[in-house]
């Protein structure tokens, strides 16, 4: 399959560092990195140098997320399509782009609230990866480092921010989910730029606004047995569920989410389905999960499974 551009990075700003460096470390697992020459920490789960980066700040929230470009063309041709939708994609500074660790980047607003930079030239660290929680590692080979979704309120957003992705970022559709939520629907739909099934997805909540634009990061590991050893260190830490082991009905992947102290979701998954070339399974979903993926208030009855509905303060 030809790779124009896949998830890079995503940039995390909130106001307790120390609170979050510790969930992604010791809870999620990922691999330090060297801190940012402003001073944000990164986490590491490849030989990139950085993948998340964490700053201090008020937004409790994602503020950027990156997409590096395959090819000097493969940039130039997302830029062309941004402008074309007559969006204007800034140069980064030099500043910006070592902050980054890239060569070269465009930065433009994205409906859905966050900066997007498309890169070329993303740094590689200059230590291998190593991680004890993850042997086997992380799957990011021409795929990304994993998924990025996001929640915007009401239908004007919504499809702007596809038209953002399909015709702007050049993303292709993988498929989409129509559920009924009581008297609402939540839509959501999942882009691919990879084989991985979808790289980001946008969802438009059955709620008038939206507390927190990004819903949670996805991993996606080599092995089952590593999703099921992270599951573990969640349940030992006392970590808030969202939801427990699942899997997805539309990629396949077998998963949970767990809550980080500012509320934003990470999901460490496996198996996840791949995209195929002239991908021709664009179809409707009415439900997330096959199996599994219940929030652990379902099985309140059941001693040593409860865990608070939203995060500590
Ligand atoms: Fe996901």
């Amino acid at each position: 399959m030809k790779i124009d551009i896949e998830s890079a990075y995503i940039v995390l700003e909130s106001r307790n560092p120390a609170a979050v460096n510790n969930y992604l470390g010791d809870v999620v697992g990922l691999m330090p990195g060297e801190p940012t020459p402003a001073g944000a920490f990164t986490w590491r789960v490849d030989g990139t140098a950085q993948r998340v980066v964490l700053t201090q700040g008020a937004a409790n929230d994602a503020t950027c997320i990156g997409f590096e470009a395959a090819s000097r063309a493969a940039f130039d041709g997302v830029v062309s399509r941004l402008r074309k939708l007559g969006l204007d994609p800034v140069p980064g500074t030099d500043v910006q782009n070592r902050e980054r660790r890239v060569a070269e980047m465009v930065r433009v607003p994205a409906p859905w609230g966050v900066v997007v930079e498309v890169v070329l030239g993303l740094e590689n660290a200059s230590v291998p990866f190593a991680s004890a929680v993850y042997p086997k590692g992380f799957v990011t080979q021409n795929q990304g480092f994993g998924h990025f979704v996001f929640g915007v309120a009401g239908a004007d957003v919504y499809d702007a921010s596809r038209k953002f992705a399909l015709e702007g970022l050049g993303l292709k559709l993988s498929d989409y989910l129509r559920m009924p939520m009581g008297p609402v629907e939540l839509n959501v739909s999942f882009f691919h730029c990879n084989a991985r099934h979808h790289s980001l997805a946008i969802a438009q909540i059955p709620a008038p606004e939206v507390a927190q634009k990004l819903h949670h990061i996805n991993f996606e590991v080599q092995q089952v047995a590593d999703v099921g050893a992270a599951y573990e260190r969640a349940l030992a830490t006392g970590t808030p569920l969202a939801n427990m082991l699942g899997q997805h009905e539309n990629d396949g992947m077998v998963s949970f989410y767990s809550i980080s102290p500012d509320g934003w979701q990470v999901e460490v998954g496996a198996t996840g389905r791949q995209i195929t070339d002239n991908w021709d399974d664009v179809r409707e979903y009415q439900r997330i999960s096959i199996w599994g993926h219940q929030p652990p208030a379902v099985f309140a009855h059941m001693q040593g499974l409860t865990s608070p509905a939203t995060p500590a303060a």
